[in-house]
């Protein structure tokens, strides 16, 4: 199997990690056309023929809301109180804890932390509005066509809501990193619409339902916890399309593609995990005196770190790709040994707003 991003891989202590140099990162960001082939597909089916997508489109419809009039945009996010547990939210606030320095810039950390993680985030639904774009063209059939078209509103929403809260309470709007924009491009640009669905749908939608779950559960602060609880419930939705829709392709692949597919997967998952942050710590680093190779070494000498760094993957991607069958003996130990994959299979069980998603009823 190669390696995405290969030749930006280096280690740091035990680990490999992907780390790309400012000016290919700068470069990077500056290619803002992307040829993205695309596959047409007309149906005269009119009526459903996809049961469980169509109730989706209906539950949809009903989850819309309104990111400028539904949100208390009046709500603070203070600078002097705690928006996450001051230790086990973040990274760079528990580490500036152990360093043993002071309260005010332990939260100036948090805020600076929280900014960049919301702005990668931003970025990434940028990417699912414009691949969800793509979905509608590609799908096949109507009920896909019309689940895609809803989650485009969400999509644009999700944009609108996160560049908002990002500009309106903190300040600053970080560029996307290097290794998210390669892996978001790849989706972009991958040849059908079953790689885009496993690729956004059950990737990336796996993991934001991991992170605004976490995010959500640790909230201290009324304006964040409300603007992720509505995030969240949409992303659920989103992670129950690829599902369902990958249940059905998987039923019709041959071993061949299942290989395939379960490559690819892992290919993006393992690169989406190889950065561990260097990103975010290089440019904090000097403000906060981080060294950032330090702590990744640091942080991957604690015996805990496999199941800290495997959480947000264990809580819906592992495991809904074991399910699909994506994950097999042949890969499984691969996602182990990057602490990707940790303890029981299927984690902690399917998320609760995934599973209402999927109901047909
Ligand atoms: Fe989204
Ligand atoms: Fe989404």
């Amino acid at each position: 199997m190669e390696k995405i991003l290969a030749e930006f891989r280096k280690q740091v202590g035990e680990f490999e990690v992907v780390d790309i140099d400012e000016a290919r990162i700068e470069a990077l960001r500056a290619e803002l056309d992307v040829q993205a082939p695309l596959n047409l597909r007309w149906t005269w089916t009119y009526g459903s023929e996809v049961e469980e997508l169509r109730a989706l489109y209906e539950r949809g419809k009903r989850g819309q809301w309104n990111a400028e009039t539904d949100i208390d945009w009046s709500l603070p996010l203070p600078e002097d109180e705690w928006f996450l547990p001051r230790e086990g939210a973040l990274l760079m606030p528990s580490l500036l804890t152990l360093m043993g320095k002071d309260e005010e810039t332990c939260r100036a950390a948090a805020r600076d932390e929280l900014a960049y993680v919301l702005s990668q985030l931003l970025h990434g639904e940028q990417a699912a509005l414009q691949i969800c774009g793509q979905l509608t063209n590609a799908c096949v059939s109507m009920d896909a066509k019309f689940y895609a078209a809803s989650q485009v509103a969400d999509e644009a929403r999700h944009v609108e809501v996160l560049a908002k809260f990002i500009e309106r309470k903190l300040g600053t709007v970080y560029p996307i990193g290097g290794t998210l924009k390669v892996l978001l491009d790849k989706l972009l640009t991958a040849p059908t619409w079953k790689s885009k669905t496993l690729g956004m749908q059950c990737l990336f939608e796996g993991v934001a339902v991991g992170i605004f779950d976490d995010l959500q559960k640790k909230s201290l602060n009324p304006l964040l916890s409300d603007m992720i609880r509505r995030v969240k419930q949409d992303e659920a939705r989103h992670a129950a399309f690829g599902i369902l829709t990958m249940r059905r392709v998987v039923k019709e692949s041959t071993p061949d593609e299942m290989a395939e597919m379960e490559d690819f997967a892992y290919n993006i998952i393992e690169t989406l995990n190889a950065n561990q942050q260097l990103d975010m710590l290089r440019l904090f680093g000097p403000k906060y005196g981080i060294d950032a190779e330090m702590v990744v070494q640091m942080t991957h000498a604690l015996p805990e770190w496999p199941k800290l760094n495997s959480d947000m993957f264990m809580h819906t991607v592992v495991p809904n790709l074991c399910r699909l069958g994506l994950i097999t003996e042949r890969t499984e130990s691969l996602y182990r040994e990057r602490g990707i994959m940790w303890g029981d299979r299927f984690g902690m069980g399917l998320d609760e707003d995934v599973a209402k998603s999927m109901v047909t009823n």
